[in-house]
């Protein structure tokens, strides 16, 4: 599909065939106390978009900038939804759905950007990527480049979570530790690429990741009977997954294929509320520290902010802050009352969703359709359990044990 790049700082439109990745003026003007400036947004071409109206159904690859050739070497998509029928009642939210992208190739969402920067490449005649990552990112695009044959280069501060850094050790990516930050680790893999060549696959640095995102907006529009939820809960760190769901939305609106986005919440620990800090209060200054135990969503300097706040506002949606401790808390509910074992980041939209439930009755109505999406599975980090969840003593090998264990 045809498409243009338009900065959702200042708006400019760019026309290029080639890889391209910021608003040259605005990403220029950063200050470093402030959210980055000068991401753009990928345009598809409106008389495209809108032949898709005439499809009986639709899939995210009609949506796609580039084409997705061999999609079943790296099974994107398709993840299940869940009606949790027993949280369903506890919050009075007969209509709830969990989206399960905790089921996707490398356990989380991170996927779906990785999908279609895989795209990107081939369609450059480029099979190296670079990009730096603290976790699941890394995972997802190394994942990609096991299954396709991609070099993928990843730079990581050397203190990141050891088990989301050993996936992409064992799915053979060249992981660079760098003694220094996340934004030293950023910093250099642009400066890999600009030295060496290939793809840099950088969250929100290249729009790809947030267009790729957008695939799961398009395939609830399918799972749903060619219907969206009225409210869907979003866990947000960069705000980049959050501008994904949002895109997909107002792409299939652009097509003709829904009258309008749904509310989308921006689901944030109080530990780590940059970007719902920035929708309350118009101010877009870092955090000085984000603490939450959520590692995916502990964020001082959203990458995607600015984006993030304009979607919230487009979408007539809000962003609900929880405590760490109802992250947790949510997180043991979904596995113990619905089966859905996730991630704490995850978690955090299921938190936020059920901290709502009263307000979503009394403003919706009680049919309200809602979607918690669920970006994580819980064997990434299985640490946060440690003092929390343990596991039961043996017993003896004797039926006499079994008899004292339940009597
Ligand atoms: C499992 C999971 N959930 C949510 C997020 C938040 O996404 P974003 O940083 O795009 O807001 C991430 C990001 O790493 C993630 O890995």
């Amino acid at each position: 599909m045809r498409f243009v790049y338009e900065c959702c700082d200042c708006g400019a439109v760019y026309e290029t065939d080639e890889v391209f990745y910021q608003c040259p003026s605005c990403a220029k003007d950063q200050d470093g106390n402030t959210f980055p400036k000068g991401n753009v947004i990928v345009k598809l071409n409106s008389d495209d978009l809108k032949q898709l109206v005439k499809k009986e159904h639709v899939s995210m690859y009609d949506f796609f900038p580039y084409p997705v050739v061999d999609a079943d070497v790296y099974p994107v998509g398709g993840t299940p939804v869940a009606r949790p029928k027993r949280l369903a009642k506890r919050y009075g939210l007969k209509n709830l759905i969990c989206k399960l992208d905790s089921a996707l190739p490398s356990g989380s969402f991170k996927d779906r950007a990785s999908q279609l920067i895989a795209a990107q490449a081939f369609a450059h005649g480029q099979n190296k990527i670079a990009l730096a990552s603290t976790g699941n990112a890394g995972a997802a695009m190394s994942c990609a480049g096991a299954a396709y044959g991609l070099d993928i280069i990843l730079f990581v501060p050397e203190t990141a979570p050891i088990n989301k850094l050993m996936q992409s050790v064992l799915y053979g990516a060249t992981v660079v530790p760098v003694k220094g930050t996340y934004d030293d680790a950023f910093a250099l893999s642009i400066a890999y690429t600009k030295e060496f060549g290939g793809i840099n696959r950088n969250t929100a640095y290249n729009p790809m990741t947030i267009e790729g995102k957008k695939s799961v907006s398009i395939e609830l529009f399918e799972q749903l009977g060619r219907s969206v939820p009225d409210v869907v809960y979003v866990p947000v760190g960069d705000g980049c997954i959050y501008a994904g769901v949002y895109k997909g939305f107002y792409d299939l609106k652009e097509a003709g294929l829904i009258e309008k986005v749904p509310h989308l919440v921006c689901a944030q620990s109080k530990q780590s509320n940059a970007i719902s800090h920035a929708w309350r209060t118009g101010d877009f200054s870092n955090l000085n520290k984000a603490t939450t135990r959520a590692d995916s969503i502990s964020v001082e300097s959203p990458a995607n902010g600015r984006m993030a706040v304009r979607y919230i506002k487009e979408s007539e949606g809000w962003a609900t802050e929880v405590e760490d401790e109802e992250i947790l808390s949510a997180q043991l509910e979904l596995a113990k009352d619905a089966g859905i074992f996730v991630e704490p980041a995850a978690a955090c939209a299921w938190a936020a969703c059920r901290a709502d439930s009263a307000m979503l009755a009394e403003r919706f109505g009680k049919d309200v359709r809602v979607c918690t999406l669920l970006t994580g599975t819980g064997f990434k980090d299985m640490a946060v359990f440690q003092g929390r969840v343990s596991i039961p003593q043996a017993i003896e090998n004797s039926v006499e044990a079994v008899k004292k264990r339940f009597s």
